[in-house]
């Protein structure tokens, strides 16, 4: 793939994720609509669709058909948007803005806030558990509880509780990458794992190799987030920069300053085109990817 064919195709992911949401999320007059509309005011029109865009990615190294990978993305990006909607909330970040526009608490109310969070969890699950998605039964299980397991206790709500008892202490760089891969990086992991999954059958190797490639970009992600937060302004972040030094939060550049905390970034990504280098080019979709969550400014 070309340099110049990788933001075409983002920008078509984009466009068919932002559909697909338009799509799946309940119509806005309908009751109760104030709760529809929170919800539609929380997903619609906003973020990078990172998730989204891996889902396609590894998608194509299976072959996937482009409407089933469609559901897989709209199903992860929903319990992203419920993740972020919470991480906002006073309880948890204590956020005002989001994706330039004030947080769900704020336009809305908490007690809402706290329902477009739940409501868009279980919305995320109903995409997946339609008749019929998979040709497999049991394949389509399995993204179930695959996506479940992300998001639950053991991945990012748990990554999440972590980050909030870690307040004020200083981590070890070991307890700090346990919470950045569960808070963060275990959605990014499912995302790929799904893309995978709406398709045929990779094969052990093959498999093993984008779990691996999964595992540093997820990391990698929430590194990169981190020196962002310090390093960019909020306008172009579209979310208030500086906040976790605000929540005094261990981060990654806290922990190792944000020249060591770049060089990790670079080596992460590194490590993540090194585990899908056999691959052919049906992988240069997650190639490309790596690259641009790196060197992204927002
Ligand atoms: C922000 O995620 C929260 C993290 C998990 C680091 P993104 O940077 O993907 O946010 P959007 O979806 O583009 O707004
Ligand atoms: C968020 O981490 C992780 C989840 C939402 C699961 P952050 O708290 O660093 O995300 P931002 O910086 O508010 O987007
Ligand atoms: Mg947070
Ligand atoms: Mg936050
Ligand atoms: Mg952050």
């Amino acid at each position: 793939m070309s340099a110049t064919d990788f933001p075409q195709w983002m920008r078509a992911i984009q466009a068919r994720t932002e559909d697909a949401l338009r799509h799946a999320l309940p119509p806005l007059k309908v009751a109760p609509d104030r709760l529809h509309e929170a919800m539609r005011y929380a997903v619609l029109e906003g973020g990078k669709r990172v998730r989204p865009l891996l889902v396609h990615a590894a998608g194509a190294v299976a072959h996937a058909k482009p409407a089933v990978l469609d559901r897989a993305a709209c199903a992860v990006e929903l319990i992203h948007a419920y993740s972020l909607v919470h991480d906002d909330m006073p309880c948890m970040d204590n956020d005002t803005l989001r994706r330039g526009k004030p947080t769900v608490h704020v336009e809305y109310d908490e007690a809402t806030a706290l329902l477009v969070g739940d409501a868009l969890q279980s919305l995320a699950f109903a995409q997946l558990a339609e008749r019929g998605l998979l040709a497999e039964p049991a394949r389509q299980l399995d993204v179930l509880r695959q996506l479940a397991l992300a998001a639950g206790s053991r991945g990012m709500a748990g990554g999440q509780a972590i980050d909030l008892q870690s307040v004020g202490q200083t981590l070890t760089r070991e307890a700090l990458e346990v919470m950045h891969i569960h808070k963060t990086g275990a959605l990014i992991r499912a995302s790929v794992r799904l893309g995978a999954l709406c398709g045929t059958p990779l094969g052990s190797d093959i498999e093993t190799r984008l779990d691996t490639y999964a595992k540093r970009v997820g990391l990698l992600f929430q590194v990169v987030d981190d020196i962002l937060d310090t390093e960019a302004d909020t306008a172009t972040l579209g979310k208030t920069a500086g906040k976790d030094a605000d929540n005094d939060k261990p981060t990654y550049v806290t922990l190792l300053g944000l020249d060591e905390a770049r060089r990790l970034s670079a080596e992460l990504e590194a490590e993540a085109l090194e585990a899908i280098a056999p691959l052919d080019a049906s992988a240069d979709l997650l190639r490309a990817l790596a690259a641009y969550i790196v060197r992204r400014r927002f």
